[in-house]
């Protein structure tokens, strides 16, 4: 792979007029700052994180602070962000960067939990200003157009060609800016759908527009239909019509956050099979009605929920993972992570200050 030696610098001047410089987690650049950008943003738009991002800084405007607070305040501020994996990864990572300081090496930063290898590389360019070759989506999709690479996206032997091509690119000056215009270029116009080729400042050697091939690159993967796995979860209040929640595993779906009960169904009906309850409540399962229904699409598979809502009979044991809350209060004071879904069907049933029925 040959570097075309103008490829970084219309990109950099084109950045200096049209890229983003305004990004919260600019303005300072701190590493500290930075790093929660790349770890919210590994899965999330910026459009989403930035709002995230800023409360985030709010309540923990240090590493100090963030490693000093309990794990459920960072997962409450995380909630609705998605993938709480990184959550908790950012919060051990944390409590690592304090006892044994910042790292200022790419292998020092890959070392941290929840730090891949294009997070670490846009972290040292970012926050160090050392070249260092970022491959996140907008960059492959950069690349592979620019380059022509047409084998599918997600086949290792591509992103390897990628990569190359990336490295290829990178400059060795300038490297904070060239990171953010790599992919500002691919988030603003070498955009998946309608790109502006017109505008963009490396298209005159770009293969894909050379050869009217940008709407065929990068070759899409085939979107299989997801797999659906159905469950039931139990929305039980007690005579004051505070709601019952547990704490999930912090393994798995979910992992960490507050939830209602889930309750393992049996095929046909969708109620607990007998013996079969995950915790003590769902036993109260059969004797609850229809509530609420939601769907929710994680990577690998969609999740069908049906919502069952009974209250409290005293016979009803309540295992020692879980607390009452008052819904009105849970929803507006943010102070515990709630998966995504189950914070929007809780929304929709108790709007402020009212209360159900
Ligand atoms: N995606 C990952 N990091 C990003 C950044 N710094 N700016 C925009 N998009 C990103």
């Amino acid at each position: 792979m040959t570097a075309s030696p103008a490829f970084a610098d219309r990109l950099l001047r084109w950045f200096d007029a049209h890229g983003r410089h305004d990004l919260p987690w600019q303005n300072p650049r701190t590493p500290y700052r930075v790093w929660v950008s790349e770890i919210m943003l590994q899965q999330t738009q910026v459009n989403t994180v930035k709002a995230y991002f800023e409360r985030f800084m709010a309540r923990f405007p240090t590493l100090e602070a963030l490693a000093a607070a309990p794990l459920d305040a960072v997962l409450a501020q995380w909630a609705g962000l998605g993938y709480y994996a990184r959550a908790r990864h950012l919060h051990a990572a944390a409590r690592v960067m304090v006892a044994q300081g910042i790292p200022d090496t790419l292998a020092c930063w890959l070392a941290l939990p929840g730090v891949g290898a294009s997070t670490a590389a846009a972290i040292m360019a970012q926050a160090f200003d050392e070249p260092a070759t970022i491959l996140d989506g907008n960059v492959k999709r950069v690349m592979a157009r620019h380059a022509g690479i047409d084998t599918p996206i997600e086949q290792a032997a591509t992103i390897h060609r990628l990569y190359d091509c990336a490295r290829a690119y990178t400059p060795a000056y300038r490297s904070a800016d060239y990171t953010q215009a790599i992919m500002d270029l691919g988030a603003t116009l070498c955009t998946r759908s309608q790109p502006q080729c017109s505008d963009c400042p490396v298209s005159a050697d770009c293969v894909a527009w050379q050869e009217g091939r940008v709407d065929e690159l990068p070759a899409r993967r085939v979107r299989r239909s997801l797999p659906v796995r159905t469950t039931t979860f139990l929305a039980l209040f007690d005579a004051d019509e505070r709601i019952w929640l547990t704490r999930r595993p912090s393994v798995g779906l979910w992992g960490g956050l507050w939830c209602l009960p889930e309750c393992r169904v049996s095929a046909d009906h969708g109620l607990p099979a007998a013996g079969e309850s995950i915790s003590p409540v769902c036993a109260n399962a059969t004797a609850a009605v229809p509530w609420a229904q939601f769907a929710h699409r994680f990577t690998h598979f969609e999740l069908r929920a049906s919502v069952r809502k009974t209250t409290k009979a005293d016979s009803v044991g309540l295992a020692d993972d879980g607390a009452w809350f008052e819904v009105n209060r849970l929803l507006a004071a943010r102070d515990i992570g709630l998966p995504k879904p189950i914070q929007t069907l809780l929304a929709a049933n108790f709007p402020p200050n009212e209360s159900i029925h």
